[in-house]
């Protein structure tokens, strides 16, 4: 069975449930990238202009302490919003007390609610019932267009769909599905996958899943030492998962037998201190001597793997391929950037850190699509559903 999109839904004076993503990175309760709200916009918009009651709901942040509580306020998203849209949001402080139905019955066309940061109530993460009852006495119309949370089995996710029979997405989740769907299938090609990050465990199930469907496989970041110790390479001091080799061996051997190329960096930067940024060196070959350790992709390196993308049919890229937040460490994350960016074909960047740097970058704009899930584009990607897209199918 089919999504059924917003647009399917008559929401002329209809109470409407939007869970978003509204998960924005905060500093002293100044939003620090709004990459998130923005991508929100459309759907929120549509249901104004369609003339919908609107209930927004999302969570923010891991909030565990009363201190949290007070960091992890959605009031700075309520005042962006406000701006954005051109409409007073009212911050329901209680997301599951009685407010929101009261607020529904008088609230004016220039006027939306959003639900105060739902994980300062437990039952959301818990998934309790009574917590969806709660809101379902209210809801006509529940969509949900927040698709960096829909890997999670949260009432507000999963819960609240399955009481409430008109449901579907919102136009983010939509081409988020649409374009990962792209990538699952890997027919533009060739296609080329580049993976970075610190960790081989973060990535092997998304490894896994595209073995048999890309034509390059790319390495970077500190994931890449991990391989480089299996073919015997010295590493120095870089960051490896010793407990990984033998899987970084076996992998290097299906992309063999399978006459696929698994691109590792033929340079590196280095560094015998990563806070002694001014003292990196670079190498002459793959080998980093004792004592260093790499902290990005060297010149060479850059050049062989931004040629494979210019090329590529599409590319799907996570993770950076250094300490792209030091600027001296950032060069080789900047450049796939750049290269994404000069690629005539698709090209998607999953979400986290590599849309962190694709935005630092200045690029954002000059790719086919940068997900706005982090763990939700990788769960994605690895078992091809999500519990709170499946919901609503
Ligand atoms: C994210 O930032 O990836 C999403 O908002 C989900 O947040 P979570 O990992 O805290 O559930």
């Amino acid at each position: 069975m089919s999504l059924r999109s917003i647009e399917e839904f008559d929401l002329k004076s209809k109470n409407l449930f939007l869970r978003l993503d509204l998960n924005v990175p905060l500093n002293e309760g100044e939003i620090t990238d709004e990459t998130r709200i923005m991508a929100a916009l459309p759907t929120i918009q549509y249901a104004i202009d369609k003339g919908a009651k609107i209930v927004l709901a999302s969570h923010l942040g891991r909030p565990k302490t009363d201190e949290d509580r007070k960091k992890l306020s959605l009031q700075p998203v309520a005042e962006r919003l406000g701006e954005l849209l051109n409409i007073e949001v009212l911050l329901v402080e209680e997301p599951n007390g009685d407010a929101p139905k009261a607020l529904l019955s008088n609230l004016k066309p220039n006027q939306l609610i959003l639900l105060e940061n739902l994980r300062f109530i437990p039952a959301e993460t818990k998934n309790e019932k009574s917590l969806s009852e709660k809101w379902a006495q209210f809801t006509d119309v529940y969509i949900n267009d927040a698709f960096g949370a829909s890997h999670r089995e949260h009432a507000s996710i999963v819960g609240l769909p399955k009481l409430v029979k008109n449901h579907g997405v919102g136009f983010l989740i939509k081409k988020e599905v649409e374009m990962l769907n792209k990538v699952l299938k890997g027919d533009d090609k060739p296609f080329v996958t580049v993976l970075g990050g610190a960790k081989v465990s973060d990535k092997i199930t998304v490894i896994e899943a595209l073995v048999n469907k890309v034509d390059t496989l790319i390495i970077g970041g500190a994931m890449a030492y991990t391989f480089l110790a299996a073919k015997g390479i010295c590493v120095g001091r870089s960051l490896v998962e010793k407990d990984k080799i033998h899987l970084a061996k076996e992998l290097l051997n299906r992309f063999k037998v399978r006459g696929k190329e698994l691109l590792l960096p033929m340079d590196h930067l280095v560094v015998s201190a990563i806070e002694k940024p001014g003292t990196a060196l670079k190498t002459e070959n793959d080998n980093i001597k004792d004592g260093y350790m790499g902290v990005d992709i060297g010149p060479k390196t850059m050049d062989y793997f931004c040629d494979v993308i210019k090329n590529a049919g599409m590319v799907f890229w996570n993770g950076p391929m250094g300490i792209f937040e030091t600027p001296e460490y950032s060069k080789g994350t900047f450049a796939i950037a750049e290269a994404m960016a000069n690629n005539t074909g698709l090209t998607i960047v999953g979400g986290g850190d590599s849309a962190a740097a694709i935005a630092k970058s200045g690029f954002s704009q000059k790719v086919t699509h940068v997900s706005t899930g982090g763990g939700a584009s990788l769960e994605y990607i690895e078992l091809g559903h999500l519990p709170g897209i499946d919901i609503l199918k």
